[in-house]
């Protein structure tokens, strides 16, 4: 490895400037992604902290992903909630992707909710569906970008982790009920998320291939952060926004654009972020 990964005390560190700003102690962390930006808005008696005032930590690069640390009530529950994500694509080592979730686990919270924006590939799955995560394809991982890899410190986790229950049944169900008494049903989606490295959309091969493999979805995200909570034993939801449909045929007009991602975010990001925060109130600790 060209970097050493960061230490047990580094990440501590990290975790220790977290709650010298705030009294609040989050029990569940959440995520953002594209189209989940509002999240952050419904935290009440929020506590701001921006990641470019925690000494040494990885700052966010892309255009409109903010770079904050949320953290109070949403629903009545303690939360955290990341506003601005690393991807892989930046141009971060796997380690730096995951310091987040790490330090969440430092900070005692149990349970990730881990959002994306992603392209359905899926025939059956509809610009605006929200897919939750029953699986994945780490693609990236697969070829040895594994934030796991490296020493391994038994503090945060086992050297070898069970993949076949990354994303919890109960949540999913959860959250499924949740849909049902919110109206929301006729979006909730369930199926596995395939993680390339981007930052190219994908060629219509490609996504035939990805395709006849097992992927519903296509995104450039949350399986690092998966991997690492289920590492330290969190308890994890994972939820795609299908924001495009990927074109599989070369020859045609159409094109996928960010514009069209961003656009599908704006439309369906209340309802994602409402039903996120309703799944939040309903989970079964503080
Ligand atoms: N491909 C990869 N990542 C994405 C897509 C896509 O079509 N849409 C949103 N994120």
């Amino acid at each position: 490895m060209d970097e050493k990964p960061y230490s047990y005390e580094q990440l501590q560190g990290f975790a220790e400037y977290i709650t010298q700003q705030t009294s609040l102690r989050p029990s569940v962390g959440i995520i953002a992604g594209s189209g989940q930006g509002a999240l952050a808005g419904m935290v009440e008696d929020a506590v701001v902290i921006t990641y470019k005032d925690i000494p040494n930590f990885p700052v966010s690069t892309v255009a409109g992903h903010k770079g904050q640390f949320v953290i109070g009530k949403l629903n009545g529950k303690c939360v955290l909630v990341m506003s601005g994500r690393f991807h892989f694509y930046e141009g971060y080592p796997p380690y730096k992707l995951v310091a987040p979730v790490r330090v969440m686990y430092l900070l005692g919270i149990k349970t990730l909710i881990v959002c994306n924006a992603a392209g359905g590939i899926n025939r059956d799955f509809k610009v605006g569906d929200f897919m939750l995560m029953k699986d994945h394809i780490g693609l990236p991982i697969a070829a040895g970008e594994n934030p796991l890899r490296g020493p391994n410190d038994n503090r945060l986790g086992p050297r070898f982790v069970n993949m076949s229950d990354v994303y919890s049944l109960h949540l999913r169900k959860l959250a499924k009920a949740v849909a049902e008494e919110e109206g929301l049903s006729h979006f909730i989606r369930e199926g596995v998320y395939m993680m390339l490295a981007g930052p190219t959309y994908e060629t219509p091969a490609e996504l035939r291939f990805y395709r006849t493999v097992g992927a519903d979805v296509v995104g450039m995200s949350t399986v690092p952060e998966a991997i690492a909570a289920r590492h330290c034993g969190m308890e994890v939801l994972g939820m795609s926004m299908v924001t495009n449909a990927c074109i599989m045929e070369n020859d045609l007009e159409q094109k996928t654009d960010h514009e069209e991602v961003l656009e599908t975010g704006k439309r369906q990001g209340a309802a994602m972020c409402k039903l996120i925060s309703k799944i939040v109130e309903k989970m079964d600790h503080n």
